[in-house]
């Protein structure tokens, strides 16, 4: 498992830095954590789950790594890199928290894009998600990127010690978000924007529901808004991998799913909300 010396991880029961040793993570009061041979760490004790396994399940997790390794979201990438890039441009260090990583491709693009500015700075990036099938998978991509199971509702990183936490159509906690960054630290939020899979919801559903995303969060300062829309065509067996990766496979009627069964090809408009909001300074 890939440990950057600079990130500084929590015990998840009593909040005190953990050390490596040999093959674990442990704490002074003696917690230990196992890292497990395919090279991430569990920090989601029993007490912080809400389910047996929570989070996406692992055909959710191989259907959106196949999605999305065949670049449909590929733009989605390139403009949270953007972003990033323009938020630490002049920074010699980061770290970087992808909360709610799924199988971690925003983080290894993002990553791999800041490596490619500048050889020199040092970035530290940590994805985390709830699912343990997302943070397996999210590991076998092998870049100096810490993979941990854990919960956005109770991230185990030091306080303030977080300069950007990405969330990539995730859940998210803001009073939890603000705790973890350092003063003036970024969250950089990406959501489904009122077309987005339009085409694809007006087959499933028997009415549209507008996206409604909440737009003030105290302690923080929304820096900037901004859609990023284009179309994208997918064959029948991309799109079935598309609504097992979306909550449109549970929550669509039966009726509209033998309907997407029935398409040969879609186009469909990708439209996707991006907001920075900046922590007070205080
Ligand atoms: C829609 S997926 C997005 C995954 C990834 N950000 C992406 O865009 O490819 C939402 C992810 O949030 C995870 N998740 C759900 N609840 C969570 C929580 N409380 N803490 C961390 N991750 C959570 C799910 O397991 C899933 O991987």
């Amino acid at each position: 498992m890939y440990l950057h010396p600079n990130l500084a991880l929590i015990c998840p029961l009593d909040g005190k830095p953990l050390a490596r040793y040999e093959d674990q993570l442990s704490c002074d009061n003696g917690h230990s954590f196992d890292i497990a041979r395919q090279g991430y760490v569990n920090l989601l004790p029993v007490q912080q789950k809400k389910s047996k396994q929570p989070g996406d399940s692992k055909e959710m997790i191989i259907a959106r790594h196949r999605f999305l390794e065949a670049g449909y979201y590929l733009p989605v990438a390139d403009k949270l890199n953007e972003i990033v890039a323009s938020l630490t441009a002049g920074d010699s260090g980061i770290t970087l928290l992808d909360a709610g990583c799924g199988e971690g491709y925003y983080l290894a693009h993002c990553l791999q894009f800041l490596k490619c500015l500048s050889v020199t700075r040092d970035v530290v990036c940590l994805g985390m998600d709830i699912s343990k099938p997302a943070i397996i998978a999210a590991a076998k991509r092998k870049d100096e990127i810490t993979w941990v199971v854990g919960t956005n509702k109770s991230p185990p990183v030091e306080i303030q010690s977080v300069d950007i936490i990405i969330c990539m159509f995730g859940f998210y906690d803001m009073d939890v978000f603000a705790k973890a960054l350092k003063p003036g630290g970024y969250v950089i939020l990406a959501d489904a924007d009122n077309e987005h899979l339009l085409e694809l919801r007006q087959i499933i559903y028997p009415y549209i529901k507008s996206a409604s995303a909440r737009r003030d969060f105290s302690g923080f300062d929304l820096l900037s808004s901004l859609s990023l829309n284009y179309t994208i065509r997918l064959d029948q067996s991309t799109l079935a991998d598309l609504l097992l990766m979306t909550p449109h496979l549970y929550r669509a009627p039966k009726v509209g799913k033998e309907a997407v069964k029935a398409l040969s090809a879609l186009n469909l408009t990708v439209d996707v909300l991006f907001r920075v909001f900046q922590c007070h300074k205080t």
